[in-house]
């Protein structure tokens, strides 16, 4: 058995990564920290194929004491790290939450596992998987090339710079203390269980209501989207194959607009929903003013995952989106928990509240 310490696994991508490792991986077990934010929930840990061989640990990954006591009781083998602030509009609003996480928590993490891994005799297979994005990169124009890894850093949003700041701290414990790390750079994420307030999930749950599908300036955005398995496939793959100190850009090789991506999820409620009273769902766009220092387009160039590691994705865009959009249709119960959270309404009206159309 291979004890895998996950951190921010009640999350979105990090929970659909614990049920794919439990359905693909019989001889590992999962022992996951969450502290629970607003972004986490014991519902996407609901249902988990052998649950046996995850332990859920509710705590942050800024305690040091309990990340030691945990690394070493449970003779941790590999650690993914997954916990982070991650809603961009909230580092807008808020950044001091994604400070404290995704830079000085990154940085607790690391401390504690440097120590643990000098500790038990610098064992050469034990890994330290940083998850992080592509928005680390900055803003690409229209005919710009995608970023491959070797591309500078140029964040833009408190959430992105935070992100960053982060990777830097993990390949300076590379470089410094010898750390065995991987770094993986993700682009833009949906799928099962993602928090209604980034734009897939906002805006299938908003048609459904017949509430404004509100897109942030003239739309014309682009991101790099990747079906969450694809993501976790990807990670897994890297973990196991890559050699230490390497990092690898994961990406859905698509380059739609946001306008068009809603536009996608509105036919596909159109076909999945024919009795519903908001029929056409595009009536329901609306244009709201624009996010402040709003990234144009992302883009990640994937060669190197995909000679070197032999990843691709099996999702294309529209399969993934149609998918995406059954998935919350046939969960209402998940949904209904997770609207009725407290923070959850209020983030709506802070957000949306102060644009104009
Ligand atoms: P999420 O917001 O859905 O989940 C984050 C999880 O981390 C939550 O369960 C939360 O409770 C937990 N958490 C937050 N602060 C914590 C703390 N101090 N201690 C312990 N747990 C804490 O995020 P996600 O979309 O699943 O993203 C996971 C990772 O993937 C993040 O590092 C993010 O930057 C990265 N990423 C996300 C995307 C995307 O599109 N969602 C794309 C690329 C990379
Ligand atoms: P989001 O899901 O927040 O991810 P990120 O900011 O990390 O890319 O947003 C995706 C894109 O959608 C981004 O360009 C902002 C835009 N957007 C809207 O137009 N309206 C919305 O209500 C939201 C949440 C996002």
């Amino acid at each position: 058995m291979k004890n895998l310490f996950i951190t921010g696994g009640a999350g979105f991508i990090g929970s659909n990564f614990i049920r794919f490792i439990l359905e693909t991986e019989k001889s590992v077990r999962i022992f996951n920290l969450d502290a629970l934010t607003y972004a986490g929930s014991t519902e996407n840990l609901n249902d988990l194929p052998d649950p046996e061989r995850h332990i859920f640990i509710m705590g942050d990954i800024c305690n040091r004491t309990l990340l030691d006591q945990l690394l070493i009781d449970n003779k941790i083998d590999w650690i993914v790290h997954f916990a982070a602030e991650t809603h961009v509009d909230r580092s807008i609003l808020g950044p001091d939450q994604f400070i404290r996480t995704n830079i000085n928590g990154t940085f607790t993490l690391l401390e504690a596992a440097k120590d643990y891994w000098i500790k038990t005799g610098k064992n050469d297979t034990f890994r330290f998987h940083h998850i992080s994005s592509d928005e680390v990169f900055g803003s690409l124009g229209p005919e710009d090339p995608p970023w491959t890894e070797t591309c500078s850093y140029a964040p833009n949003s408190p959430y992105a710079a935070s992100k960053a700041a982060g990777d830097h701290l993990v390949r300076a414990y590379g470089s410094t203390y010898g750390l065995p790390y991987l770094l993986t750079n993700c682009s833009n994420n949906y799928g099962p269980r993602q928090f209604p307030e980034k734009l897939i999930p906002l805006m299938i749950l908003s048609a459904l209501e017949g509430k404004p599908l509100p897109i942030y300036g003239d739309g014309k955005q682009i991101r790099e989207w990747l079906y969450v398995e694809d993501h976790c496939k990807a990670v897994w793959k890297v973990l196991q194959q890559s050699p230490i100190g390497e990092s690898y850009n994961i990406g859905g090789n698509n380059q739609p607009t946001n306008l068009e991506i809603v536009r996608i999820l509105c036919t596909i409620l159109d076909e999945l929903v024919p009795d519903s009273a908001f029929i056409p769902h595009q009536q329901l766009i609306s244009f709201v003013s624009d996010r402040p220092g709003h990234d144009r387009r992302y883009a990640l160039e994937t060669q190197k995952i995909k000679d070197r590691i032999g990843w691709q994705p099996d999702e294309s865009l529209v399969s993934g989106l149609n998918k995406t959009v059954q998935w919350y249709l046939s969960h209402p119960g998940w949904v209904e928990s997770i609207k009725k959270q407290q923070d959850y309404q209020g983030w709506l009206s802070r957000n949306y509240q102060q644009r104009s159309a």
